[in-house]
C-alpha cells in the first residue's frame, strides 16, 4: 500500500546532505526543503527528528536506511537515494511501510567504468608506487628492472556482473584489444555478438583471468562471494579490480591473499566499511591500492545523479511511478 499525498501542498523534505549543482534549487521551488549542512552523515538522532517530520527524503550510500529508523517515520513516502546501490536502505521494511525507494542508474556507468580501467591501468602499471618513487627521490636512473608491471593490451580480463558497469568496462577492454570473459546471473548473447564476451562458469573465469573486476550489487548471495577460495583459484599473476561494494570482499580474505601473494595486486575504490581506517593493516601492503569510492565522482556524473535523485523524489511525492523506482509493486497494491 502507498502512502498518499497529504493535504500541505509544499511537501517537506530532508536532504542529508548539500548536493552538486543547482538540482536543490528546483527541489525548493515545489518543497519545504532540510538540509544537513554539515560533511559527514547525519547521527542516528537527528534522522530520527528529520523522519519525524518528512514526506520524503534524499539521502546517500552512507546512510543507514533501516527498518527501525522507517517505523518512526510515520508521514515518509518516499525515499530518493542518489546511488545506483541500494544495499543501505533496508528495501523490504520500506515496502511494507508503502514508502517509494528510487535510485539513479545508468548516469553514472560510463564514468564508472572510466575509473575502473585507470584502477585496472594504475595497478598493473605501477602508478602509485612509481609517483611515489619520484616524489621521495627514489629515481636514481632510468633502469632495465624497476617496477615492471603487467601488460593490459592483449591479457585477460574476468568481469564478474555483466551490467550496464561491467559492460561499459567490456567496451573499453575492447580497444586495449583484450579477451573478455564474463560470468553474470544470466547470459548476455548481446554483449556475446558485439563484443566477443565469452560466457564462463565463476571458477574458471578465476582461473583464466589476468585481471578480475567486479561489477555485483551487494545482496545476501553476493556478499564475501570472493573469500580464500577465490583468491586461492586465481593466478598469482593477478589484479584484482573492485568499484562495487566492499563487502562482495572478504577483506580479510584479500590480505591474505596480497599478504601471500597468491595474486599480484588489488585496486579497491570500495571498503567492507567505509572509511576504510587509516591504520588498516590493508593500507601497510605496496600492492594495494585503495582510492575513497569515488568512481562516477566527476563534476558532471555527480550533478547529473543529484537531478535525478531530485526528479525521482518530485515524481513520487506527485504521486506518479517514478523512472527509477525499486519497489513499484506497492503503487499497484
Ligand atoms: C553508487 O551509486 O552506488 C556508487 O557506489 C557511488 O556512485
Amino acid at each position: 500500500m502507498i502512502r498518499l499525498p497529504g493535504r500541505r501542498s509544499r511537501p517537506r523534505v530532508y536532504v542529508t546532505r548539500q548536493l552538486p549543482g543547482d538540482a536543490l534549487d528546483r527541489l525548493r521551488e515545489q518543497a519545504q526543503v532540510d538540509i544537513w549542512g554539515d560533511d559527514l552523515p547525519p547521527p542516528r538522532d537527528e534522522l530520527l527528528a528529520a523522519l519525524a517530520e518528512a514526506e520524503g527524503l534524499i539521502c546517500l550510500l552512507t546512510d543507514n536506511i533501516d527498518a527501525g529508523l522507517l517505523q518512526e517515520a510515520p508521514n515518509l513516502r518516499a525515499i530518493s537515494t542518489m546511488a545506483v546501490g541500494y544495499d543501505h536502505i533496508d528495501i523490504e521494511a520500506a515496502t511494507a511501510n508503502g514508502v517509494l525507494v528510487t535510485h539513479t542508474p545508468g548516469v553514472l556507468t560510463e564514468t564508472t567504468a572510466d575509473f575502473t580501467f585507470a584502477l585496472l591501468l594504475s595497478a598493473a602499471r605501477r602508478l602509485p608506487e612509481g609517483e611515489r618513487a619520484v616524489r621521495e627521490g627514489r629515481w636514481s636512473s632510468w633502469s632495465p628492472s624497476f617496477l615492471l608491471g603487467r601488460d593490459v593490451h592483449g591479457a585477460t580480463l574476468g568481469i564478474v556482473g555483466l551490467g550496464e558497469i561491467g559492460l561499459a568496462v567490456a567496451r573499453r577492454a575492447r580497444g586495449f584489444d583484450m579477451r573478455v570473459l564474463y560470468h553474470s546471473r544470466t547470459r548476455k548473447p548481446a554483449a556475446e555478438e558485439e563484443l566477443g564476451c565469452v560466457y564462463v562458469g565463476f571458477d574458471e573465469l578465476l582461473d583464466e583471468s589476468d585481471f578480475v573486476s567486479v561489477h555485483l550489487p551487494l545482496t545476501p548471495e553476493t556478499r564475501h562471494l570472493f573469500g580464500d577460495a577465490a583468491f586461492e583459484r586465481m593466478k598469482t599473476t593477478a589484479i584484482f579490480v573492485n568499484t562495487a561494494r566492499g563487502a562482495v570482499v572478504d577483506e580479510a580474505a584479500l590480505m591474505r591473499a596480497l599478504e601471500s601473494q597468491a595474486i599480484a595486486g588489488a585496486a579497491v575504490d570500495v571498503a567492507e566499511v567505509e572509511p576504510l581506517p587509516r591504520h588498516d593493516p590493508l593500507l601497510r601492503l605496496p600492492n594495494l591500492l585503495a582510492t575513497p569510492h569515488i568512481a562516477s565522482a566527476s563534476v558532471a556524473t555527480r550533478s547529473r545523479m543529484a537531478e535525478m535523485a531530485v526528479d525521482n523524489l518530485l515524481s513520487a511525492l506527485a504521486g506518479e511511478t517514478p523512472a527509477h523506482c525499486v519497489n513499484p509493486q506497492i503503487i499497484d497494491t
